[in-house]
Parts: C-alpha cells; sequence; structure tokens
C-alpha cells in the first residue's frame, strides 16, 4: 500500500457525524476507543486514548456493551480477545498493518515446527492466529519487562519487527532470533535528514519509536511507545523536540504543550510524499466510525478455540505488567 492517500470521500453528506456519534455511543452503551496515530477529530471524540498496552488494558476492563476500536484491525483483535462478550466494531475492516502482513501464520507454525526449543515471542502487531501460535505477546511498553520475566536458558524467536527485536536484543542481551518483518512508516524515516535537522535544532531532544531503524534510534534522547514519547516530551524543559514517529502524535503533543515545538523527524521520501503517516491507521473516517456505531460492523468475529489460544500468550503479558506496576507502587 502506498503512503500516500487521497481524502476519504463522505457519502453522507449534510449528516452531522459528531451529533449522530454522541448520540449512538449512548443508545449503545458503546465505548470508544483510539490510538495515537487516529486523526485529531477522532482522536478527540475518542473516551480513552492510548498506547497498544493502555488499549488492551482499557479493553479488558471496560463494562460498555460495545467497543468500537479506532486503530487499526489486530487492535479490534485484542479487544475481542479480551472481551468476547461484548461486540467489537473497527471502521473499516481494511485497516491492517505492514507488520502483521509480514508474519502469515503458516510461515510461523513452520518456524516452530523447526525451531521445536525456541519460545515464540510476538508483538501485539499481528493477527490472531499468529497470536495463537505465540508463547508471549508484547508491545512497545512492556517488551522489556516481558523479556526479563522469561526463562533465561531458552532460545528467543521474536516476530514480526526486526526493529523492535534487535532494540530489545541490545537492551537486554539475550539470545534472539528476529522475523524480518518492519513497519512501513518507522522504516522509511531517513538518518541523514535527521542529523541535519539535529545541526539545525542542537537542543531539541530527539524521541523515537521503537519500531524504527538502529540508524535513528542510534541517534534518539528517548525510545518508547507513544505513550511514553507523550510523557517525555510533557516532563523535559526543552521547548523543542524531534519526533521518530507516526505525525498524528503531534495532536495531543500539541494540546498538552501549547508553548512547545514538535518538528517531524524527515523521511527518505522527502521532497515527493514523505508523509509520517500510516496509510492503515488513516483509512478511518468520523463517517466510517458513525457508520460502525450505527450498523454495528464491521464487527470482529473470532472462532472460540482460536479466541482461548490467542488468550493465553496476552493474559501472560496482562499478568506479568500488572505485577511489575504493583511491585513499583509498593
Ligand atoms: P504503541 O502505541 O504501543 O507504541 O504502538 C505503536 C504502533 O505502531 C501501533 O501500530
Ligand atoms: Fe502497523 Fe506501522 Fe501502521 Fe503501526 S504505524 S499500524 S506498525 S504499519
Amino acid at each position: 500500500m502506498s503512503t500516500c492517500k487521497l481524502p476519504a470521500a463522505n457519502s453522507h453528506p449534510g449528516v452531522d457525524f459528531r451529533a449522530g456519534i454522541e448520540r449512538l455511543r449512548k443508545e449503545k452503551n458503546a465505548v470508544i476507543l483510539a490510538h495515537y496515530y487516529q486523526a485529531a477529530e477522532i482522536q478527540d471524540l475518542a473516551d480513552f486514548i492510548g498506547d497498544s498496552l493502555d488499549l488492551s488494558r482499557k479493553a479488558a476492563a471496560t463494562d460498555a456493551e460495545m467497543i468500537v476500536f479506532c486503530g487499526v484491525r489486530f487492535m479490534g483483535e485484542v479487544a475481542k480477545i479480551l472481551s468476547p462478550e461484548k461486540k467489537v466494531v473497527i471502521p473499516d475492516m481494511e485497516a491492517g498493518c505492514s507488520l502483521e502482513e509480514a508474519c502469515p501464520a503458516d510461515k510461523l507454525a513452520q518456524f516452530k515446527k523447526e525451531h521445536p526449543d525456541h519460545l515464540v515471542v510476538t508483538y501485539i502487531n499481528s493477527s490472531v492466529e499468529v497470536k495463537a501460535l505465540s508463547d508471549y505477546i508484547v508491545t512497545s511498553s512492556s517488551a522489556l519487562d516481558i523479556l526479563a520475566a522469561i526463562p533465561q536458558d531458552r532460545p528467543i524467536l521474536f516476530a514480526p519487527d526486526r526493529h523492535l527485536g534487535s532494540w530489545v536484543k541490545r537492551q537486554t542481551g539475550r539470545d534472539m532470533t528476529l522475523w524480518p518483518g518492519s513497519c512501513i512508516v518507522h522504516e522509511d524515516f531517513s538518518e541523514e535528514g535527521l542529523l541535519e535537522l539535529k545541526r539545525k535544532l542542537p537542543q531539541a531532544p530527539v524521541a523515537a519509536h521503537p519500531e524504527c531503524p538502529f540508524s535513528i534510534l542510534r541517534h534518539a534522547d528517548h525510545v518508547g511507545s507513544t505513550t511514553s514519547i507523550i510523557e517525555f516530551v510533557r516532563t523535559r524543559p526543552e521547548k523543542e523536540f524531534i519526533i521518530a514517529t507516526e505525525k498524528h502524535i503531534f495532536h495531543q503533543m500539541a494540546k498538552e504543550n501549547p508553548d512547545k515545538i514538535f518538528h517531524a523527524a524527515p523521511g527518505a521520501m522527502d521532497g515527493d510524499c514523505k508523509c509520517a503517516e500510516c496509510p492503515f491507521m488513516a483509512l478511518n473516517t468520523l463517517e466510517k466510525v458513525w457508520l460502525a456505531l450505527r450498523d454495528e460492523k464491521p464487527e470482529i468475529v473470532i472462532a472460540e478455540d482460536l479466541r482461548k489460544q490467542a488468550l493465553k500468550p496476552l493474559q501472560r503479558m496482562l499478568d506479568i505488567t500488572a505485577a511489575k506496576a504493583a511491585q513499583s507502587a509498593a
């Protein structure tokens, strides 16, 4: 899929989508969850915005009858795995992820057959079928805690993000085989462009998502999940920042820090398209959120056996991170 996008067509001219969403969410006892990479107008109407771990916890804990998940398909699947009794709808079933595409379940099953001693540690950006074949799920914010909890004597396959995997490998020194997947958005950032921008803005700290290649991460002052990047810019005294992640994160950062300036790390396609924009996340529009609420579709449906299998490694992650949070709070 191209990283350039055309404006989405509105097939319901004259409809006030915001008002419609307000009415329907109450009528249907629905909660709207949104990722930080969603368009500003979607973030602004969500009940909760977060990174993948925050959103998983929220999906598990909500008492709403319906979850409208504004993100990409695997995020809706996670909500359904954790809350099978709830109806989970997403604005667009085509909203996939290049990481998910890089790791088909049959190829992972083949790897497991050839390497029966390996523990499979899988990034949450993966299909429900791949999760069902995994031993542990991680997010960018939980990966180091999960690795610390995994038996030291076992070799690990880390799938499907080789850049996140390589960052985790460097941080932990663990023996890890990396699946050759990557995020098309984060892989696009240019080291040369970043160094040029750093020369112009020597005071500006760099915050990067660990889906970026090491050529970017090695110049970063902070590496972490979307939530941690937002926290970083909130708590640092500097007034200008260079950000290497999907551009819609700027919306919350600008809202919270009106006195600070955020610069996008340059992409390799500068001068052509260079969007730092996820084309999958960009498929969601206010109109589609309204339609999803109104028609209760497209709905995420997962066979119960598959759901139960995928729940095991996901629940392991939630249990490990909850124990870690309780430990830190004590
Ligand atoms: P986090 O929000 O968990 O950091 O994930 C980023 C991402 O790429 C989601 O697709
Ligand atoms: Fe997948 Fe990258 Fe888009 Fe996140 S930003 S959904 S990792 S393609």
